[in-house]
């Protein structure tokens, strides 16, 4: 795996701890050109004795020469938005992913992130020049100062500026940064060669949960993928960053969906018993979107099937431990069931083979 544009090691740590509590093998390769972050990124690695991480100091620009790779998965969280040419940047990576690989890509969200832009220019006229500390300080003055009907002081999403200099620098002074509205994204990876297979958190990619039943929820579902995910952003107006995953044109993969035995569900940062007990109380889920509030019903027996989920057990084994024994397709029609709602919220993921299939 490569984690490009590294930082100071969250994605990188993550993976490689991952991949060694599984046991199996593999590495992560680091490549950041900054030296100072990688200096933090290796200190947690040391913290965690880490052996199963390379660390690289160069731009992932020149990938094409440093002879890495090629990568079964490439995670580049918030790096291409910073670049003169971020689809230079993505080529690159393309570049060195292994035929049947994917991407994990993060970039800015255009019209979550409203007002930032025009701020960005203005704070760039009043403090060209200027030492980085006096640059802060006009910047927090500018703030106190802003006029009503400014978009940055209108727009409630942003609060990266109050959570200290590192924010406040990170979102107004930052040397280049750029966003993406979702048909820009699909543009920008259709340009690279590479096909969109979702976005995360999917249910906040789903324009139907923000329109009434009837013809326009209707009309919202008749429409492509990349055109749902597009409206839902319209719609929703606070999506300040896109998280979303890509494999190349060629890539037929169909979505994951439950249909084999074999396939593993693992609960991403739950616990199952908490969840488990959180869904035997109310039979639904409910998620808060940026005040956009949501609720998603779950079938009877959530609670049962969700306390079995552990990342190792398979699907057949899960319903081998169910009292009584279901069978199989009443199971999978009730595990679809379960999992169409815990995966649009990003809590329930689908591994394709797990430690009962080995
Ligand atoms: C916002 S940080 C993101 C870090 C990390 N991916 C994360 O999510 O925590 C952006 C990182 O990209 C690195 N970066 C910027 N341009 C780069 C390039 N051309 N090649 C490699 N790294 C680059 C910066 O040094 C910085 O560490």
């Amino acid at each position: 795996m490569l984690i490009a544009g590294g930082g100071t090691g969250d994605g990188a740590i993550q993976l490689a701890q991952q991949l060694a509590w599984r046991g199996e093998g593999g590495e992560v390769v680091y490549l950041d050109r900054s030296v100072a972050a990688r200096q933090v990124a290796e200190a947690r690695a040391k913290a965690r004795g880490l052996a199963n991480l390379r660390f690289v100091t160069a731009s992932l620009l020149d990938l094409a020469t440093l002879g890495l790779g090629p990568f079964d998965y490439i995670d580049c969280c918030g790096v291409l938005h910073h670049l003169a040419d971020p689809l230079a940047g993505l080529r690159a990576l393309v570049g060195v992913l292994a035929p049947g690989g994917g991407l994990g890509l993060m970039l800015y969200g255009a019209l979550g992130r409203t007002g930032v832009y025009p701020l960005q220019r203005a704070l760039a006229r009043l403090s060209e020049g200027q030492p980085a500390a006096h640059r802060l300080a006009l910047a927090r003055q500018l703030l106190d100062a802003l006029p009503a009907g400014n978009w940055f002081r209108r727009n409630p999403y942003l609060g990266d500026h109050r959570t200290g200099d590192a924010g406040l620098h990170d979102l107004l002074l930052n040397p280049r940064d750029r966003a993406y509205t979702v048909d820009e994204l699909a543009g920008l990876a259709a340009a690279a060669g590479l096909r969109i297979t979702g976005f995360l958190p999917p249910l906040r990619y789903d324009p139907v949960m923000l329109l009434p039943t009837g013809e326009l929820a209707r009309r919202a579902q008749a429409l492509p993928f990349l055109s749902r995910a597009a409206l839902a952003e319209e719609l929703a107006g606070s999506l300040k960053t896109h998280v979303f995953y890509a494999v190349a044109a060629t890539n037929a993969l169909p979505p994951a969906v439950p249909d084999r035995p074999d396939q593993v569900p693992a609960l991403r940062e739950q616990a199952a018993e908490g969840l488990a007990a959180a869904l035997a109380r109310s039979q639904a889920l409910t998620a808060d979107f940026d005040g956009q509030k949501l609720r998603l019903a779950l079938p009877p027996g959530t609670a049962d099937v969700v306390r079995l989920v552990d990342g190792r057990r398979s699907l057949e084994a899960i319903r081998q431990a169910l009292a009584p024994v279901p069978a199989w397709p009443d199971y999978l029609a009730r595990f679809q069931a379960i999992y169409q709602p815990l995966n649009a919220l990003n809590l329930l993921l689908l591994g394709g083979q797990g430690a009962a299939g080995r």
